[in-house]
Parts: structure tokens; C-alpha cells; sequence
């Protein structure tokens, strides 16, 4: 059987660690695209330089030319620039909406059939105009952002309770960042809430909500330390773990901005939710219950959302 091809859009921090665990997990060939010439070429030639001492077979190849992302099963978007000092909100939407119109124009026509896994920020507004861009079915497209929040909770939690990161499930709702919604009452050591470990003394409330707190800024804290650049491995190995649920059609539930047709009551907005993927994309949004002080986290989440499509809208009115 032939293996699934990876495509790449964007060879930059990101995009390079994809690379390297798409071969480290053979998921398949793999092609980094950048349009700057020679780094995707150099880190391809580097990845495969380390496959022979590994020992994982993948043909890896760099490029700026859409052609050689032809028959993509998955691609996987980091490309944009950063937000700068100065640059403001619209400034950095203005650049990245200008990207998403070039990929999403790659992908439609050398890469129709791919699933396609969009990491660039701001991400629920970028996954929303890439699939609009692209004009890819909704099931088929779908943002990063919900693996990783609940990763770096599990993580947080793991650390406080000194368990395996293994034992600890989390999940998290909305979008990125602020807006994230952590839902405590399903997240679980073993699969007993944390609601419950409060009241058995495993942790005090307070405690539970400064590590609640500590997950929303996650991306802050590492920018912080690092200085020139935000994370990379953590995005990266999230985004690794959607693209194998597709091509093995693992079904796992992960939460994802997914494209919502009327669930939770929102209709054609990219919302991070759980989802269950498969080998048709996403196959099922899973609504659960929502609370009272959940829902209200929820719509205030929604409303960020909301906020910057809008401001997309007014930068490109054929979005709209
Ligand atoms: N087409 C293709 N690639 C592009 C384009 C474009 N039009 N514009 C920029 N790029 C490339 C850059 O050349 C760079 O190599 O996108 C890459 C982005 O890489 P980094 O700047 O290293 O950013 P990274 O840390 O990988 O994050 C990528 O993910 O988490 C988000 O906020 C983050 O939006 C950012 C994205």
C-alpha cells in the first residue's frame, strides 16, 4: 500500500517539529512548504539526514512550490508571521487572513481530499476563513488549539497530584487562550472528577483554579521565557496526534475548533470542541451539558470569536 502523504504549509518552529514526528511516527511521506526559499529544503534534508539513525522510512522533501503538495492526504497550516510589538490586532489579522487566502488556494487545487489541520493564530478566526478560502467540506477542516490547552492541563494537574501524565484527562472547551474553558467536572485522574479529588482532599479549590488559570496563560508562559518566539513542541505533537486519529482512523475524541452548524446554538462559527476523528474528518461533535458558570465561560468564548471574524469580514467582505 502507498503511503499517505503529509503536507506541511509553513517550515517555520512548528513546522519543522511536525515534520520530524511525522517521520519519527512514519505516518507517511512528508512535504514542508515555506516561501522562504531554502529552509524547508534545509530541514527536510536534516530530517532525513536523522531517519537512517532512527530508523523510520519517509521520503521528506522541502519546496515552495504548491505542485509538490499534490494528492496530500493531510496538511497541516503553521504559515503566517507572529504578532509583533506594536502591530495591532487587524494588523496581524490583515497579514495572516493574506495567507490563508494563498493556502487555502494551494490546497484547493492540489490538495482537495486532504484533511486539514489549521495551527496559525489567531486560530478560531484562521480555521474559519481557511476553510471559507479553501472551500474544503467543514468536516474536513479543522483547528489546533484544544489538544494542546488540555495537554498542558493534564500536564499542570499530573505535576500537582505526581501521577502519570497518563492517568489525567482533561477537558477543555472554547477558544484559545482567555476564552479557554477548562471543565473540571470532566476531567479526571483514572476517571474520577476533579470536582470529586476536591472533596477528598487531593487539592483545594483555590489551588485547582490558579492551575485553571496557569493553563489559559500556557502560551503566554512559554513566550515569556523564550523571549523570541512562542511554543513549538507541545503545538506540534498536538497537531500529530488529530493527523494519526485521521489516518488510522483512530476516532479518538479530541477537542478541536470545529465548524459548528447549529450544536451548542451556534451556526457557521469554528468553536473548540470535542470531536470524534476518524478517517471522514470530523465524524461527530459531541454536545455535552453545560452548567450555568460553564455556558456563561462558553459564550464568552463564543463572543471572542465572534469578535474577530468580524474584523475579518471587514478586512476581506468576500468572506463575509
Ligand atoms: N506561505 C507559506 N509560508 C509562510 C507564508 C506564506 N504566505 N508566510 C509566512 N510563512 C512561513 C514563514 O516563512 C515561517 O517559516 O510560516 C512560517 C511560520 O513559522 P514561525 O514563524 O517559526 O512560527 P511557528 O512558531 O511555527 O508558529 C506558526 O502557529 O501557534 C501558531 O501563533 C503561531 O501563527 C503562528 C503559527
Amino acid at each position: 500500500m502507498a503511503r499517505s502523504k503529509i503536507a506541511l504549509i509553513g517550515a517555520g518552529q512548528i513546522g519543522g517539529t511536525l515534520a520530524l514526528l511525522a517521520g519519527l511516527k512514519e505516518l507517511g511521506d512528508i512535504v514542508l512548504f515555506d516561501i522562504v526559499d531554502g529552509v524547508p529544503q534545509g530541514k527536510a534534508l536534516d530530517i532525513a539526514e536523522a531517519a537512517p539513525v532512527e530508523g523510520f522510512d519517509a521520503a521528506i522533501a522541502g519546496t515552495s512550490s504548491y505542485a509538490s503538495i499534490e494528492g496530500a492526504d493531510v496538511v497541516i497550516v503553521t504559515a503566517g508571521v507572529p504578532r509583533k510589538p506594536g502591530m495591532s490586532r487587524d494588523d496581524l489579522l490583515g497579514i495572516n487572513l493574506k495567507v490563508m487566502e494563498q493556502v487555502g488556494a494551494g490546497i484547493a487545487k492540489y490538495a482537495p481530499n486532504a484533511f486539514v489541520i489549521c495551527i496559525t493564530n489567531p486560530l478560531d478566526a484562521m480555521v474559519w476563513a481557511l476553510q471559507k478560502f479553501s472551500g474544503l467540506p467543514a468536516s474536513k477542516v479543522v483547528g489546533m488549539a484544544g489538544v494542546l490547552d488540555s495537554a498542558r492541563f493534564r500536564y499542570f494537574l499530573a505535576e500537582e497530584f505526581k501521577v502519570s501524565v497518563e492517568d489525567v484527562t482533561a477537558f477543555v472547551l472554547g477558544g484559545h487562550g482567555d476564552t479557554m474553558v477548562p471543565l473540571t467536572r470532566y476531567s479526571t485522574v483514572a476517571g474520577i472528577p476533579l470536582t470529586d479529588l476536591v472533596k477528598m482532599g487531593w487539592i483545594e479549590a483555590a489551588r485547582l483554579e490558579e492551575i485553571v488559570q496557569r493553563t489559559r496563560d500556557g502560551g503566554a508562559e512559554i513566550v515569556n521565557l523564550l523571549k523570541t518566539g512562542s511554543a513549538f513542541y507541545a503545538p506540534a505533537a498536538s497537531a500529530i496526534a488529530m493527523a494519526e486519529s485521521y489516518l488510522r482512523d483512530k476516532r479518538r475524541v479530541l477537542p478541536c475548533a470545529a465548524y459548528l452548524d447549529g450544536q451548542y446554538g451556534i451556526k457557521g462559527r469554528y468553536v473548540g470542541v470535542p470531536v470524534v476523528i476518524g478517517a471522514a474528518g470530523v465524524e461527530r461533535i459531541i454536545e455535552i451539558d453545560l452548567d450555568k458558570a460553564e455556558r456563561a465561560m462558553f459564550d464568552k468564548s463564543v463572543a471572542a470569536v465572534e469578535g474577530l471574524v468580524e474584523a475579518c469580514t471587514k478586512i476581506a467582505p468576500a468572506l463575509a
